[in-house]
């Protein structure tokens, strides 16, 4: 669908990129349901959304975090944090991205918590996308995909991805090692893509033995894009 026209809300010339996201984490206030648990995501700009809610806690009933990271944020600043398997169902899910497209596609994972986000996104009516303008993208694919992987199967979906013109590299920690997910598995994240059909992509990489979760969030794409530029949020309704 094509996004509905955008409108600025404040101007926001020559902020920076952390400026941007901090606007954007606290435009997202107004799509948190008061009494209600709100879904929340995983990065620098929803740690800023959490920062936000923060001021706000009194009028929630609790938040559902996607990772370890964002729960430790969330009960640092006094919000209730409920486990997603005692949830049946969240009215939203704010969460960033590491690319966004025309029609609400996204990747994700950039912060290796895109399993616990999918599943998160997937307990919501709607996901609410916050971003700065950086993220935005004609066609998602630029940004490597990050693919969740058990590791024994890495080798072959390596390979897999290599027949699809796209070259995989185990994320790596610091020191040297494979960088672990909060569930344990290991990432991989894969140059050279163009995405040029989401829907399709997400769902025959997620099918492949040993990829736990692929960074497009197709199936879970937003329903609303709050962006960060240098004319104040845009509002993207997809
Ligand atoms: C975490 O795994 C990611 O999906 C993040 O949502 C994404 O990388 C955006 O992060 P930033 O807000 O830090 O750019």
């Amino acid at each position: 669908m094509t996004p509905t026209p955008s409108s600025a809300d404040a101007p926001s010339a020559n902020l920076s990129q952390d400026e941007l996201k901090a606007l954007v984490g606290q435009a997202a206030l107004q799509y948190v349901e008061p009494g209600r648990i709100v879904g929340v995501g995983t990065g620098s700009t929803v740690n800023k959304f959490i920062d936000a809610l923060a001021t706000v806690k009194a009028r929630i009933a609790g938040a559902v975090s996607s990772s370890a990271a964002s729960t430790e944020r969330l009960e640092a600043a006094g919000i209730r944090v409920v486990d997603a398997d005692e949830v049946d169902h969240l009215g939203v899910y704010i969460d960033g991205a590491d690319e966004i497209d025309g029609r609400g596609y996204m990747v994700k994972g950039g912060g290796a918590a895109l399993t616990r986000e999918k599943i998160v996104a997937a307990l919501a009516d709607r996901f609410i996308c916050i971003a700065d303008a950086s993220k935005q993208v004609t066609t998602l694919g630029a940004f490597p995909l990050p693919v969740e992987v058990i590791p024994m199967a890495a080798r072959r979906i390596t390979a897999q991805f290599k027949a699809l013109g796209g070259t995989a590299t185990l994320r790596l920690k610091a020191d040297g090692t494979p960088l672990a997910t909060d569930n344990g598995q290991h990432i991989l994240d894969v140059r050279g893509l163009s995405i040029i059909e989401p829907l399709a992509f997400e769902s025959e990489v997620n099918q492949w033995p040993g990829v736990v979760t692929v960074g497009v969030f197709a199936h879970q794409k937003a329903a609303v894009c709050l962006l960060g530029t240098a004319q104040g949020v845009q509002t993207l309704i997809f």
